[in-house]
C-alpha cells in the first residue's frame, strides 16, 4: 500500500512537471508568436525578423535520415554469424532440426506460409495473420510480436535493433 506521504510526493511531482510544461509552452509562444496585423509597417518588419526559413526538400531529407536506412538495405549487409548469436534468444522455444518445442521449428521459416507447421497448435491470432514469412514480414513481427500479431502466444518482447533483426534473418535464411 502507498502511504499518504508517497501519494503526496507523487502528486507534487506530477503537478510540478505540468506547471513546468505550461511555463515552457507560455515562454515559447511569447518568443515565437508573431502577432497579426495592427503594427503597421513596423509590425511587418518584425514579422520578417522572426521568419525561420524552412526548406521543404531539406526537411524531408532530414526526416528520412532520422529513420535510418530501410530494412532491405540493412539486410543486404547482414551478418549470419552474428545472427546465430541473436538466435540464442529464440532457442528456448524454437529448434532448427524440424522438431517443434514451445514454438514451431524455424528451419525453412523464410518464405514459409504463416502458421503452416502441421500439428503445431497455433494461436487464432497467428492463424489470422496470414501471408508468408518474407524477410520483411518477419522483421516486422520480431520488432514487437505482441503488437504485430494480436493474441499471439509467443512470449517474447521483441528485437528493437534493426541490425539484430537483419542478422538473425540472414542466419535463418541459411537454415533450410
Ligand atoms: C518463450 C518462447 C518463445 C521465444 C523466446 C520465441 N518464440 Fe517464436 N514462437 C513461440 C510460440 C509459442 C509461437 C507460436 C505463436 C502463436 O501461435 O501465436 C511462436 C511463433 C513464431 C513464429 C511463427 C512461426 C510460424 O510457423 O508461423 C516465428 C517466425 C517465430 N516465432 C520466431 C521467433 C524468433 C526469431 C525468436 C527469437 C528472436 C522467437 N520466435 C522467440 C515461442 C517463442
Amino acid at each position: 500500500m502507498f502511504d499518504t506521504m508517497t501519494v503526496t510526493k507523487a502528486a507534487g511531482a506530477l503537478i510540478g512537471s505540468l506547471l513546468f510544461l505550461l511555463l515552457m509552452n507560455w515562454a515559447a509562444s511569447g518568443i515565437f508568436h508573431v502577432g497579426p496585423a495592427g503594427h503597421g509597417a513596423e509590425g511587418e518588419e518584425h514579422a520578417q525578423a522572426y521568419t525561420i526559413p524552412v526548406e521543404d526538400a531539406g526537411g524531408a531529407a532530414d526526416e528520412a535520415a532520422d529513420e535510418g536506412p530501410d530494412f532491405a538495405t540493412v539486410l543486404a549487409s547482414a551478418d549470419a554469424a552474428k545472427g546465430e548469436k541473436v538466435f540464442g534468444k529464440c532457442k528456448a522455444c524454437h529448434k532448427l532440426d524440424g522438431s517443434d518445442g514451445t514454438g514451431p521449428h524455424l528451419n525453412g521459416v523464410i518464405g514459409r506460409p504463416v502458421a503452416s507447421v502441421a500439428g503445431f497448435n497455433y494461436s487464432e491470432g497467428m492463424v489470422a495473420h496470414g501471408g508468408d514469412w518474407t524477410p520483411e514480414a518477419l522483421q516486422e513481427f520480431l520488432t514487437n510480436p505482441k503488437s504485430v500479431v494480436k493474441g499471439t502466444k509467443m512470449a517474447f518482447a521483441g528485437l528493437p535493433k534493426i541490425e539484430d533483426r537483419a542478422n538473425l534473418i540472414a542466419y535463418l535464411e541459411s537454415q533450410k
